[in-house]
């Protein structure tokens, strides 16, 4: 198996944000939220934190699935939070999604949100336990959470399969970036590992296909 190769954490660069907001992830994003809904169903009012939200479109996809749901989503990008304001403002969503150019190390809301969900983030971090760590902080005790990222491959050749396959007709920025990623993604038994290092039992992982994993539970 190959080893973790790091990605710069924030995504700054204007071309990659660019070629990020623009693409289309509706399927696997709705399926995201659809997925969070179905595992907890029956949240009242609740108040959702997305972390690492980047251009903003689940966070929207949130709010327009659940008819009283607020949502925070923080990234640490100023161009992905530009994205996400214009999303918001077209969405006609604002009084009730809201979004912070935060790092996740950083975020300090005034009262603890109800859930926690992140797609894509993790692969990003240096040092994935601070992310747990923050995961398990933020919420109150109790909260569901939800969070997804990429699977690392065997080999680089694996990745560049899966690029080939999954992002033949996707612009060259966007088939490099998700080529990177699958490089510092991390692989199932790595985030059980981490899972257990933090003490976080009440978290279960599952590969829900041969590219994701996916974190749901409780956190206390
Ligand atoms: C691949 S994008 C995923 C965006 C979004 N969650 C989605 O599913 O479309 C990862 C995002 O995490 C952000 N990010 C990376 N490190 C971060 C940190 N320490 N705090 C907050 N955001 C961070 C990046 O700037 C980027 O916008």
């Amino acid at each position: 198996m190959m080893k973790r190769v790091l990605e710069p954490e924030v995504m700054n660069d204007p071309d990659q944000v660019l070629a990020y907001a623009q693409a289309d992830f509706e399927e696997e994003n709705q399926s995201f939220v659809d997925q969070f809904f179905t595992r907890y169903p029956g949240l009242e009012n609740p108040h959702i934190l997305d972390l690492g939200c980047g251009p903003g479109d689940i966070p929207i996809r949130m709010a327009r699935r659940h008819a009283t749901c607020r949502v925070t989503g923080i990234d640490a990008s100023q161009p992905m939070i530009a994205y996400a304001e214009q999303a918001v403002q077209k969405a006609g969503l604002q009084e009730r999604v809201q979004f912070l150019c935060q790092r996740f190390q950083d975020v300090n809301l005034s009262s603890p949100p109800d859930a926690i969900i992140s797609n894509s983030l993790v692969h990003h971090v240096p040092n994935p336990l601070r992310f747990w760590y923050s995961m398990k902080m933020l919420p109150k005790p109790g909260s569901p959470v939800l969070i997804m990222d990429l699977l690392r491959p065997e080999s680089p050749e694996a990745a560049q399969a899966i690029v080939d396959e999954q992002a033949a007709s996707e612009p060259e920025q966007l088939r490099q970036d998700f080529y990177h990623s699958l490089l510092a993604a991390f692989t199932e038994d790595e985030v059980a590992a981490h899972l257990a290092e933090l003490n976080l039992s009440r978290l279960f992982v599952d590969v829900p296909d041969d590219r994701h994993w996916v974190v749901y539970g409780q956190v206390f």
